[in-house]
């Protein structure tokens, strides 16, 4: 790892600051088309616009060009009171995700401001002595680095149990659409995270949804605390009910330090299932599209059990498909830091608090750099052995889960959670109502995951 350059060595002329005319192609660009989009939960028109004017891409295009004008440094954008760097090199996205949280915090302010509306105690805004605390607890509760969860069987039945009534609505309705798999993913998610009683309870994570919508104004929005308690309060609930097979039982049970807060580590969990739901409706969507690579799915291991009992297949194509998808469309466009202390770069310095934004989709789709970046390309998260490696891919800023001790710990329960739904789904073909992907043109920048409609094949 890079060292930070002590303060004293580092004092030389800022990183220059790009011109007015490019400031706002980076602000109309690359910051609004994401916030408009809604940063903490989606809202749909604006991605069905973002869709059709396929604005990511334009994003990527963009971001490239300041590149070739600016030249390796990361792009530096200073307006008043706002001082903000985009690296645009893979070796910088990797100092920065590397230097959390000092001197690149998690905890930006504007991630502070939203999360405060529903987790004011989560590990991603927290101070670095409560991260210390934090953090191994969520790793230790979501089993982050395990080949799979030791709870992988209740699990893999609860999703499983799950996914077959969607099929069965799906059939009977016609069509695989976006409101009866997010119905469905929505049970599975309560009776994973809280339990099986929890299975029914819309209260819980409608009221999760409502903060969401407050959260995506960050600090603008006032916090509606009556609605907080009463979210946190159901959570506390749930983890004092510890049901078996349940994250929430995990809670109870894991010793935690003072300063943890544990069952207001939950939400953040909750809340990023939500995206685990538009990662699976696009992967879905790529398996309609790719029938060879469907095909490959089904023959890697049998359909997912509905015992808890059972034992866990890994699916290492089917992991990948999904990891394909967020590589594809991250659901985490922009990965915010703010430093902590001067940063020295190639040209000159950046000072404290200084914002940082890694924009994934310009890595993951840099066609410059990377052949594969617009079709799907499993192998990417494949070893010689067809097995899924690990850590991710090490080479290339790769990074729809983050990396570095900021590194999304719920990435195996996702990888799990969503190719047992995929496997069970899988099981039969389906054709896209109206095709949006094809196996040999370009991917498209944006996918609108809500537009999701397969016809039973
Ligand atoms: C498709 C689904 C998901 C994706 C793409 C994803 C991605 C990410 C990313 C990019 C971060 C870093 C955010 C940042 O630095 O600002 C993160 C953090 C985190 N994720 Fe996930 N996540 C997903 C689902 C989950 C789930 C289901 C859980 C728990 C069950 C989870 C637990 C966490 C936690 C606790 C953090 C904070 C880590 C820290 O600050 O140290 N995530 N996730």
């Amino acid at each position: 790892m890079r060292r930070e350059p002590s303060a004293r060595t580092a004092r030389r002329g800022r990183v220059p600051a790009v011109s007015v005319a490019d400031a706002a192609r980076l602000v109309g660009g690359v910051l609004l088309p994401v916030a408009a989009q809604g940063a903490i939960v989606r809202r749909p028109r604006a991605v069905a616009l973002a869709h059709r004017l396929d604005l990511d891409a334009r994003a990527v295009r963009t971001v490239r060009r300041l590149r070739e004008r600016h030249g390796p440094d990361p792009v530096h954008l200073r307006l008043p009171g706002l001082s903000f760097a985009v690296p645009v090199e893979p070796e910088d996205v990797r100092r920065v995700l590397d230097g959390a949280p000092e001197p690149f915090s998690p905890a930006s302010p504007e991630k502070r401001g939203a999360l405060a509306h529903f987790q004011p105690r989560g590990v991603l805004i927290s101070s670095p002595a409560d991260r210390r605390e934090r953090r191994p607890f969520n790793e230790s509760v979501l089993d982050a680095g395990q080949p799979l969860h030791h709870l992988a069987g209740p699990f893999a039945a609860a999703v499983a149990q799950e996914a077959q009534q969607l099929a069965d609505e799906a059939r009977s309705q016609g069509a695989l659409t976006w409101p009866l798999l997010s119905r469905a993913w929505w049970r599975a998610v309560r009776r994973v995270t809280l339990g099986e009683s929890a299975r029914a309870d819309e209260q819980v994570t409608d009221d999760l949804l409502a903060l969401r919508r407050r959260a995506n104004w960050s600090g603008l929005a006032p916090v509606d605390r009556r609605r907080r308690e009463r979210f946190l309060g159901r959570v506390r609930h749930y983890v004092e009910a510890a049901e078996p097979g349940s994250l929430a039982a995990l809670v109870a049970s894991t010793p935690a330090a003072p300063g943890v807060a544990p069952h207001e580590q939950v939400p953040q969990w909750l809340f990023a299932f939500d995206a685990a739901a538009w990662a699976s409706s696009r992967a879905l969507e790529l398996l309609a599209a790719h029938p060879d690579v469907a095909r490959r799915v089904r023959e890697e291991a049998p359909a997912p059990s509905t015992d808890p009992a059972a034992p866990v297949a890994r699916r290492p194509v089917l992991r990948s498909v999904v990891l394909e998808s967020l590589r594809l469309w991250p659901t985490t466009p922009a990965l915010l830091r703010q430093t902590t202390t001067t940063t020295s770069w190639r040209t000159g310095d950046l000072p404290e608090r200084t914002g940082v934004l890694v924009f994934a989709p310009f890595f993951h789709r840099d066609e410059s750099r990377l052949p594969q970046a617009h079709r799907l390309a499993p192998e990417l998260w494949l070893d010689a052995d067809g097995q899924e490696d690990p850590r991710g891919a090490v080479d290339w800023p790769l990074v729809p889960f983050s990396a570095g001790p900021g590194m999304c710990p719920g990435r195996g329960v996702v990888l799990l959670t969503t190719s047992t739904l995929l496997a069970a789904l899988a099981q039969q073909e389906w054709r896209p109502a109206v095709p949006r992907l094809r196996a040999d043109r370009p991917l498209p920048g944006t996918l609108d995951p809500f537009a999701l409609r397969l016809l039973p094949g």
